[in-house]
């Protein structure tokens, strides 16, 4: 999920756009509640981008500070749900604190199953593909060419299948360098819905939405009757 539209759902309410990211995190931990009551086993959602660096400082150190609050009040509540964290990305710019409480919250929830939540922060989908090629030639220097099957594991989400179902909030009809490599046959659900407002219903309608679609991977209708 591209969860977009917080800025917007604060200006309607002549709130600073920071009060729109508490209202979205307000909404990420209500989404989770859903997923885990829908049955939903693969959860990503896109919390950072890397171009997210270039909005005002204040409001990038106000994201930053939810973060911490979010991982310091949520992994004790995620660890008894059956929810297993992961956070991708090139975290190096992250501060020590930050970065601490990741590696305790991936580590303290490693062996849950229910839900694997990941949350993309300073994400990029080429960063993404261009980290996992430099990996491997590093692992095979002198290899001739990579192939599909040896850059999967070199990717960010090798604990994930590729998603079925992309969403995206706020209007917006974009990919914005989520993630690239593994979208290619996903479903796309665009909605006009702020991320705040995306509640339990607006998931269902987009669930609703995938479920009427028919995935082809390439195949024709009559063959996919045939099997
Ligand atoms: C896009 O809305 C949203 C973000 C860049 C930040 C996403 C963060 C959260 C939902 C809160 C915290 C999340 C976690 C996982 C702790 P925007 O600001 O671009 O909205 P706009 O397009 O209306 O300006």
């Amino acid at each position: 999920m591209i969860m977009d539209g917080n800025g917007r759902w604060a200006k309607k309410r002549f709130l600073p756009r920071v009060a729109g990211h508490a209202q979205g995190f307000e909404r990420v931990r209500n989404i989770v509640e859903v997923c885990l009551d829908r049955g939903i086993e693969y959860l990503t959602l896109f919390a950072f981008s890397s171009e997210n660096w270039r909005r005002p400082q204040d409001e990038v150190s106000r994201l930053m500070g939810l973060f911490v609050m979010a991982l310091e009040s949520q992994v004790t509540h995620m660890h008894r749900n059956g929810v297993c964290l992961h956070v991708v990305g090139d975290l190096s710019r992250f501060d020590a604190r930050l970065r601490e409480l990741i590696r305790e919250g991936e580590e303290r929830t490693r062996d849950n199953n229910r839900l694997t939540l990941t949350i993309c922060a300073n994400y990029g989908g080429r960063w993404d593909v261009l980290n996992a090629v430099n990996s491997w030639l590093r692992d095979n220097p002198g290899a001739p060419a990579i192939n599909e099957e040896d850059l999967a594991p070199y990717l960010s989400l090798p604990y994930a299948p590729e998603p079925d179902l992309f969403i995206r909030t706020g209007g917006e009809q974009r990919i914005s360098n989520f993630l690239l490599w593994q979208l290619a046959y996903s479903e796309l659900y665009f909605t006009d819905t702020l991320w705040p407002d995306f509640d339990a219903a607006q998931l269902d309608l987009a669930i609703a939405s995938y479920r009427k679609r028919e995935r082809r991977f390439g195949r024709t209708s009559e063959q996919l009757l045939e099997r």
